[in-house]
């Protein structure tokens, strides 16, 4: 596929998190002119400062949309909406957007970008494997005990390294335009399964214990969760966990023409890397 020359900055929404650290990476290893869009930024982004966006967007040619804390949240989709509106009155022509799979408020929040008339590419994306060693199930990992309220789902976690490779493909590449890449690993597992392999590479004991979700939600409250935040994990445990996403997806191998990472190569890079010892960043 042809590549994109960029002579204006790509600006990277969430650039310093999960997955937008990951595209800022790749993006500067290739040279591209890149802009990290979050409150450390500079000029810094707030999404709840919306003086702060027309900085940010200002001479920017793409961007890469990640929201935060969720699309599920309340206003999620007239946020992202306005914000896309913006970037293409700026002058940003290409926009990717990190949405989530199975998630209704996810899919408006897609329409309302699509509504800006930029050239979209949507990444509709699982549950990512580094929640794992990067995210709040860290956490229970470390304890040895994952207490989740995901019954015996399955879930083809997704790895964050093969979702950068999408977001820079439909930044830097023609021929993704238009597309929508339902981005999930090779294989599906349940929360028992992922937690065993961490256990097996990792040697430690640790066991996934499902629990209800008004247990998880008071434990949560015990440990100094806000409430909003318990209410987001309560919503997606529920409504996005509940089987509808047990099947396999082929937007990396469409994307990208290759195999997705499998979970095992993604804990063993994590565990080498130090992530469940507490001694390095997360693979
Ligand atoms: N976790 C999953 O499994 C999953 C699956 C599918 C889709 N998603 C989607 O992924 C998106 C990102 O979620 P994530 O959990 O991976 O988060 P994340 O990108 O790791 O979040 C942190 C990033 O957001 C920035 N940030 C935080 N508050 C901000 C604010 N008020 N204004 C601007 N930037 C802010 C942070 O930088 P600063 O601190 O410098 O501001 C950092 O760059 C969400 O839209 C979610 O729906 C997640």
């Amino acid at each position: 596929m042809n590549t994109i020359v960029h002579t204006q900055p790509v600006l990277v929404l969430g650039g310093t998190g999960k997955t937008g650290r990951r595209v800022v990476e790749r993006l500067l290893a290739r040279g591209v002119p890149t802009r990290i869009g979050s409150r450390s930024g500079t000029p810094p982004f707030d999404w709840e400062d919306r003086s702060t966006w027309e900085p940010a967007l200002r001479g920017a040619g793409a961007a890469y949309i990640a929201y935060y804390p969720d699309m599920a949240v309340p206003g999620a989709v007239e946020t992202v909406g306005d914000l896309a509106d913006l970037a293409v009155k700026s002058g940003v022509t290409r926009l990717v957007l990190l949405s989530g799979r199975g998630e209704p408020e996810a899919e408006l929040a897609e329409e309302a970008v699509r509504g800006s008339g930029a050239d979209l590419t949507v990444l509709r994306s699982t549950w990512f494997m580094q929640n794992f060693s990067e995210e709040y199930m860290l956490e229970h990992v470390l304890t040895g005990e994952v207490r989740l309220p995901a019954g015996d789902v399955s879930e083809p976690f997704v790895d964050l390294e093969d979702l950068a490779d999408v977001a820079v493909a439909a930044l830097t590449q023609e021929g993704h335009v238009g597309q929508t890449y339902e981005l999930t690993g090779p294989r599906l597992l349940t929360f028992a399964d992922a937690v065993g392999e961490i256990a097996r590479a990792t040697g430690r004991d640790i066991r996934y214990v499902p629990v209800s979700v008004e247990e998880h939600a008071a434990a949560a409250a015990e440990h100094g969760v806000p409430a909003d935040v318990i209410e987001l994990l309560t919503y997606l445990f529920t409504e996005v966990l509940d089987g509808r996403n047990a099947r396999l997806a082929d937007g990396v191998q469409r994307a990208l023409g290759r195999e997705p990472r499998d979970f095992t190569a993604y804990v063993r890079a994590a565990a080498a890397a130090g992530a469940w010892d507490g001694s390095a960043l997360a693979a």
